[in-house]
């Protein structure tokens, strides 16, 4: 699937585009070559729809998937939502788009954020951690779904992720917290207990990054499990740690959860970036 064609509409015509920025601003508003405007979601034949002051991305018929992520070029990712009098784009992160590039239809991934933390559980300390996780996953399209702070304790760990996997049946689980060597870090044992197979190369590769960064990083026992269909990791505590460490391992993420959950069929791509194995 291909951009057919960019549509800005003024007051009294409709201006194309060939190449333009979007991006979100900072009350999160999406924004049109740096102005704030409405992005719509338009299929040919549609431009008198428009209302005024707004920016169409026309793209074939079968495009208007609801709550979908739509990739139209490097990096860049709207969400589609419903809208009137049509289907709303919202910039999740920006860049250039340009008419004629392929356009991927993205799968939400459902995702749920676990701190694990004595002191946090009893609001003795503010969770950093897991809201920059939360923002740091929807650049690749998931969405939170859960999210909860849980004492050091095995059983309540292993309890509240069998529930996300089993029952909410959310397809990622990252865990922020209880990775190190002091006595009550128990998460990865509480991962293993649930996990069904592991996942070394999550571990291996979050370890390997942040030793450039510290070598305190061979500390953090972090790793990843899968439980069903869900992809369960385990990230370090510190906000800036889980921050690194999430960032190490987002480049294969979502491809990871496609073949998981049976959504992607092949390995082999043209493209390496995030989204690849899209859903078309
Ligand atoms: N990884 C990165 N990328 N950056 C860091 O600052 N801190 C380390 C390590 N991994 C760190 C890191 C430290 S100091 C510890 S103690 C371990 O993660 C374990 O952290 P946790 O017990 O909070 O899970």
């Amino acid at each position: 699937m291909r951009l057919l064609a960019i549509l800005e509409r003024s007051s009294h015509n409709f201006l194309p585009h060939t190449l333009s920025y979007v991006s979100v601003n900072r009350a999160g508003a999406s924004a049109f070559n740096g102005i704030e405007k409405p992005l719509f979601l338009i299929s040919p034949g549609e431009k008198e729809k428009l209302p005024e002051k707004s920016v169409g991305f026309v793209l074939p018929e079968e495009a208007g998937k609801m709550s979908y992520f739509l990739s139209p070029g490097e990096d860049v990712l709207f969400r589609i939502s419903e809208g009137t009098p049509l289907p709303r784009l919202n910039v999740e992160q920006g860049g250039f788009v340009s008419v004629s590039h392929e356009v991927q239809l993205l799968r939400p991934i459902t995702v749920g954020i676990l701190t694990v933390s004595d002191k946090g559980s009893r609001g003795e300390r503010e969770d950093l951690s897991g809201p920059t996780l939360a923002r740091s996953v929807n650049p690749l399209g998931m969405l939170v779904k859960e999210t909860a702070i849980v004492p050091d304790e095995i059983g309540i760990i292993s309890e509240t992720l069998t529930k996300w996997s089993d029952v909410d049946r959310l397809n990622l689980i990252l865990t922020t917290g209880g990775t190190g060597l002091s006595r009550r870090d128990v998460t990865p044992e509480a991962l293993l207990s649930v996990g069904e197979k592991q996942v070394p190369g999550i571990g291996e590769t979050m370890r390997s990054v942040s030793m450039k960064i510290t070598s305190k990083a061979m500390l953090s026992r972090g790793c990843a499990v899968i439980r069903g269909g869900t992809l369960i990791i385990a990230l370090p505590g510190s906000e800036k740690a889980a921050e690194e460490c999430f960032a190490a391992i987002a480049p294969a993420l979502r491809h990871g959860v496609e073949i998981l959950c049976g959504w992607a069929g092949e390995c082999a791509s043209r493209s390496h970036r995030h989204h690849h194995g899209a859903v078309r």
